[in-house]
């Protein structure tokens, strides 16, 4: 019977089988095509199967032969399935970090650094000015009390001074301070004399804005107590900042009033063909001393009060104090 088929032949199925499904195995393009594989081998209707079941017509001494042959090639081939299982996970694993990797050497793209705010630069300059001539640098409370932005400094409830700087009230006996000059009592309060210092920072004041008026700006305040100072120190020290932040532009004292210095002046400089006032000084009146407990006969001194705006529109010729504070990029970044 030609249906009948010999030992030999079905070996021979079983070699080309197992030869064929090695190669198929091998070149498995991935988890899917690998498990089609494996059903249409091993599975229950598989071709393994398919072969292993012509084994009926062998005879008795034949069959255990065929089943030990199909049975090794059975093994043999789920061995190779599982490896290239492994082989595929792990190629796809590899892929997947190659498409990851980061090149960390590859130059940035760049994120715009940010500078310094023209102001703070200005005020840093200023710091910078009066650090080298031996000052130090304090600061005070932005929230002040009436006492120290008025009283100790000279300025009496009802006194015409407090109309100069109106003042935001944040109850009977709170403020935002008007001046960095209460920094002076602050300091003189807990540290003996001599003292040189300079104290930057915020003050406000309840101005309308406009071109040269924010309700909120920056001071810095100077002072310096010790033995035998006079107005030529003053000067002297006046005229060496200027000059140091300016260069060589023309300078000038103006007689002034401040409740808290006595004499008082004002200082220009001559900017377009103009005299501008860019701060006030004077020598710490002996009263405001005398309040503190220091003796006014043996210590002296004076003090000034400068507006860092100022400073920084000059140096830069910006003609309009707002553009400090609207934050736009095109003005900042040309510092
Ligand atoms: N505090 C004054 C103001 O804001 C400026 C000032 C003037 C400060 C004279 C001083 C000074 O220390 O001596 O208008």
């Amino acid at each position: 019977m030609s249906q009948i088929e010999s030992l030999s032949q079905i070996e021979e199925k079983l070699n080309n089988l197992s030869l064929t499904s090695k190669n198929n195995i091998k070149n498995a393009k991935d988890h899917y095509e690998l498990d089609q594989l494996r059903v249409s081998l091993l599975g229950k209707k598989g071709q393994l199967s398919v072969i292993l079941k012509s084994m009926g017509k062998l005879s008795s001494s034949d069959r255990p032969i065929v089943g030990q042959r199909a049975n090794l090639i059975k093994i043999d081939l789920q061995d190779l399935i599982i490896q290239r299982k492994n082989q595929l996970t792990k190629e796809a694993l590899d892929q997947q970090i190659e498409n990851e990797k980061i090149d960390v050497t590859i130059p940035s793209t760049g994120t715009p650094p940010g500078n310094k705010h023209p102001l703070i630069s200005t005020q840093d300059e200023i710091i910078d000015i009066f650090c080298g001539l031996g000052y130090s640098v304090e600061s005070g409370p932005e929230i002040e009390t009436d006492f120290y932005n008025f009283e100790s400094l000279n300025i009496p409830k009802n006194h015409p001074a407090r109309d100069m700087q109106d003042t935001f009230y944040l109850d009977e006996t709170k403020l935002l301070r008007t001046h960095t000059s209460p920094v002076q009592i602050r300091y003189l309060e807990n540290n003996p004399p001599p003292a040189r210092i300079i104290a930057p920072g915020r003050v406000y004041r309840r101005d309308a804005v406009d071109a040269t008026h924010s309700p909120v700006f920056n001071q810095v305040e100077v002072l310096c107590i010790d033995q035998n100072i006079d107005f030529s120190h003053l000067r002297g020290t006046v005229l060496t900042f200027l000059k140091t932040f300016f260069g060589d532009i023309p300078v000038r004292f103006r007689a002034s009033y401040f409740p808290f210095t006595e004499p008082s002046a004002e200082v220009d400089v001559k900017w377009k063909g103009k005299w501008l006032e860019v701060m006030g000084c004077g020598m710490v009146d002996p009263k405001v001393l005398e309040k503190l407990g220091i003796n006014s006969e043996k210590w002296t001194g004076f003090a000034a009060g400068l507006g860092v705006e100022r400073f920084c529109m000059v140096r830069h010729q910006i003609d309009d104090i707002r553009r400090f504070y609207t934050n736009d990029l095109r003005f900042l970044e040309q510092f």
